[in-house]
């Protein structure tokens, strides 16, 4: 079978990202680092949450920062939507092309992340994807701790694949899988994508990784050799869990973007912008951030002085 060598990298910095950095950002400067965005030729972008704002006020400005944000022609922009009320907000967010619902397929996890359980989830997955329709809107499922889950280990591949095949039954086409706290390898992707791929071979899969133990660029790699061509990062690989103890952020996007092309895969994305960005998040949430390949570009100077 012929397989195109593109991949997507979807930008969730601003989302999966800034929700777990210490300094809440201000809405003005998550405009700056969507433009630093714009310029690198990102097509995906995950740009904020329709969560409860107590539970993670990194985002609390969602609506003040769609109101303000300028999207760039040909740009999908998502959102995650946790339940009805996040998508009554997010019906009213033009901005917003595409809903994101995430779980987990871990019981312990799901509680610890959203006080419910998996099957409560899935009547949430549910009326998201009934609401998503009505208001004329895509979906994705993402489904938290697919490899290993801080609270309960290994995550067996059967229960993985059951939640992803309930979530496909409910209209949820493209899915995502998620190394919540960054412990899976490479073998353990190609066991999961290979298992999925035969439970659902109409599903758009993707793949979700945090680079806790350093492994998420080999990870990704293992996935699209195995044909994933969706992969999630965040800039300069800002971010955590909040509640996955030990996790450390996304893997960094640039870090994706330059060993994919280095392998063939044309991800239609410039390096050098991707540094720049990744130096402005840097600058902006106050910390230095892991991302490694931004470091190869120190001659670059940093967006917005
Ligand atoms: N946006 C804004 N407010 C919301 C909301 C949403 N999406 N969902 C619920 N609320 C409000 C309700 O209106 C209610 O408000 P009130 O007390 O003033 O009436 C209150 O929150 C409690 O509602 P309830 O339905 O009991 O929700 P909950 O407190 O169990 O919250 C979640 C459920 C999932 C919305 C919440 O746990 C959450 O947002 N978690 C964030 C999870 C997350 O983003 N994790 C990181 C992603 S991996
Ligand atoms: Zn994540």
């Amino acid at each position: 079978m012929f397989r195109t060598r593109e991949v997507t990298l979807r930008e969730v910095g601003l989302r999966d990202g800034l929700q777990a950095e210490d300094r809440i950002l201000p809405t003005a400067d998550k405009l700056v680092l969507l433009d630093a965005l714009a310029a690198t030729g990102l097509r995906r972008l995950e740009v904020t949450s329709f969560v409860h704002p107590k539970a993670i006020p990194q985002l609390a400005d969602a609506e003040d920062f769609l109101a303000a944000a300028h999207k760039p022609p040909g740009q999908v922009w998502s959102a995650l939507v946790p339940n009805e009320r996040g998508a009554a907000r997010a019906a009213k967010a033009d901005l917003i092309d595409e809903w994101t619902f995430f779980l987990s397929a871990s019981e312990a996890h799901n509680q610890a992340n959203v006080r419910m359980s998996v099957e409560d989830s899935l009547r949430g997955a549910a009326l998201v994807a009934e609401a998503a329709s009505q208001a004329g809107r895509a979906i994705s499922g993402v489904v938290a701790t697919s490899f290993v889950c801080p609270y309960a280990g290994l995550t067996p591949v059967e229960d993985v694949v059951q939640v992803a095949r309930r979530l496909f039954g409910l209209g949820y086409r493209r899915l995502l899988f998620g190394d919540t706290i960054g412990a899976a390898s490479p073998a353990m992707v190609r066991r999961l994508v290979r298992a999925l791929q035969d439970a659902l071979p109409e599903a758009e899969l993707g793949l979700h990784f945090h680079n806790t133990r350093g492994q998420a660029p080999a990870n990704a790699l293992a996935g699209a050799d195995e044909g994933v061509r969706l992969f999630d990062g965040s800039i300069g690989g800002m971010g955590g869990c909040p509640y996955a103890p030990g996790a450390t952020g996304n893997v960094a996007t640039e870090d994706l973007c330059w060993l994919f092309e280095a392998e063939g895969y044309a991800t239609g994305l410039d390096l050098p912008a991707m540094a720049v960005a990744a130096r402005t998040a840097e600058r902006l949430v106050g910390r230095p951030l892991p991302g490694a390949v931004m470091r190869t570009f120190e001659e670059v100077s940093c967006s917005g002085g």
